[in-house]
């Protein structure tokens, strides 16, 4: 399996071997999974990416970016996809590696909240705007390469965190983060299928 977030992307992972394609739209949390294009304004959405992708390729096609309950996971299918990534929707979970002022952050994000970013890496990954991001990008040509930033703000985090502050941590999320619940993730996955399996039934029905 592997991420594609243009076409282009997905027929060249199909060339090269691959048995099932993730077509990662736009709105996804953390790190983009581009690999044959750095242009971040040309990222494709969700909803417009996987029917192209579909279209595109022979093997199944698994959605993700932005999906975060039964609706979403209905539509992934309706678009022609045969599964669904979720990440962002988990992420407040118990199981989660998150800090406190982590998870109080996510729990405080909006549908406008995250931004796609180059400079707490060096690579574009979206997540919920922090201090560095309002400050110095999101997205500035003088980000060190990948992964040289974030070794370059680790002092800042870890000086920012001893004060319970994440204004130089990660806070990798999607534009669906908000659609997260605090619940143990087996039960969250079971809650997602079952919302869906009814979405889906009302909507053939
Ligand atoms: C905390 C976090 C870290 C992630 N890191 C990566 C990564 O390093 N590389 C990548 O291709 N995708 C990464 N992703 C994207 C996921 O693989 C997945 O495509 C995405 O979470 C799905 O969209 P959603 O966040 O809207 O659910 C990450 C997602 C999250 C939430």
């Amino acid at each position: 399996m592997g991420s594609a977030t243009i076409v282009k992307e997905a027929i060249w992972l199909e060339e090269h071997g691959a048995d099932i394609i993730i077509a990662q739209g736009a709105e996804a949390g953390g790190h983009r999974g581009m690999f044959l294009t750095e242009n971040i304004a040309e990222q494709p959405g969700t909803f417009a990416l996987v029917p192209q992708v579909v279209d595109a390729v022979k093997v199944p096609v698994v959605a993700a970016g932005g999906i975060a309950d039964g609706r979403g996971i209905a539509a992934a299918f309706a678009l022609g996809a045969s599964g669904v990534q979720i990440g962002s929707a988990y992420l407040r979970c118990p199981e989660s590696t998150l800090s406190g002022p982590q998870r109080a952050a996510l729990a405080q994000a909006h549908d406008d909240s995250t931004v796609v970013t180059n400079v707490m890496t060096g690579r574009p990954a979206r997540g919920v705007k922090n201090r560095v991001m309002a400050e110095v990008g999101p997205i500035s040509e003088h980000a060190p390469a990948f992964p040289h930033a974030a070794t370059a703000l680790a002092p800042l985090k870890a000086a920012a965190e001893k004060h319970g502050k994440v204004d130089f941590t990660t806070l990798w999320a999607g534009q669906a983060v908000r659609m997260g619940r605090e619940m143990p993730a087996a039960e969250l996955t079971r809650a997602l299928a079952g919302a869906a399996l009814a979405r889906m039934s009302h909507l053939a029905g």
